[in-house]
């Protein structure tokens, strides 16, 4: 029997399980739920599975990126605030050898000035920024387009 493509994984870090009620002027009103779900659909258009998850533990987010190292086909991350302060995770991250894309829905260089810098954004294919629940959509493209290799 064929084997089973891997899942893509998208992990979320820290507050992102409050999408909805947390600053919604910043991040919009669509719940991590709904996101999840938005994700699935439109990975599924490009025959991708997907492993959705959150967490407001560094340590967590580090076992999952660990994990994803033989049981992901790619990974989707937005880091949260991690993402700016996370040299744990960076470490996680070298090791994935995967292709890995970086999210935000806000724009953090519209941000304040510690938003900044990322310890992710140099292990990234690509970043993809302030489009909202968006973000995620496009990225689901863009790592389903990597994942296909380069167009003939
Ligand atoms: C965020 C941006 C980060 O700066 C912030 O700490 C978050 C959310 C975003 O998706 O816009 O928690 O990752």
């Amino acid at each position: 029997m064929a084997k089973k493509p891997l899942p893509i994984y998208v992990l979320n870090g820290p507050n992102l399980n409050l999408l909805g009620l947390r600053e919604p002027e910043i991040y919009g009103r669509t719940t991590l739920n709904e996101i999840g779900k938005m994700v699935a659909k439109q990975a599924k258009t490009h025959g991708l599975s997907v492993v959705f998850r959150q967490s407001n533990h560094e340590g967590e987010l580090i076992d999952w990126v660990q994990e994803a190292r033989t049981k992901s086909a790619g990974m989707i991350l937005n880091g949260g605030a991690y993402t700016h302060t996370s040299l744990a995770l960076h470490d996680a991250l070298r090791a994935l050898d995967k292709p890995l894309v970086e999210i935000h829905l806000s724009n953090p260089f519209a941000r304040e000035e510690f938003r900044h810098h990322s310890y992710i954004s140099s292990l990234a294919k690509g970043v993809i920024v302030g489009f909202g629940a968006g973000s995620y959509l496009l990225a689901v493209d863009a790592l389903a387009s990597l994942l296909e290799g380069p167009a003939a």
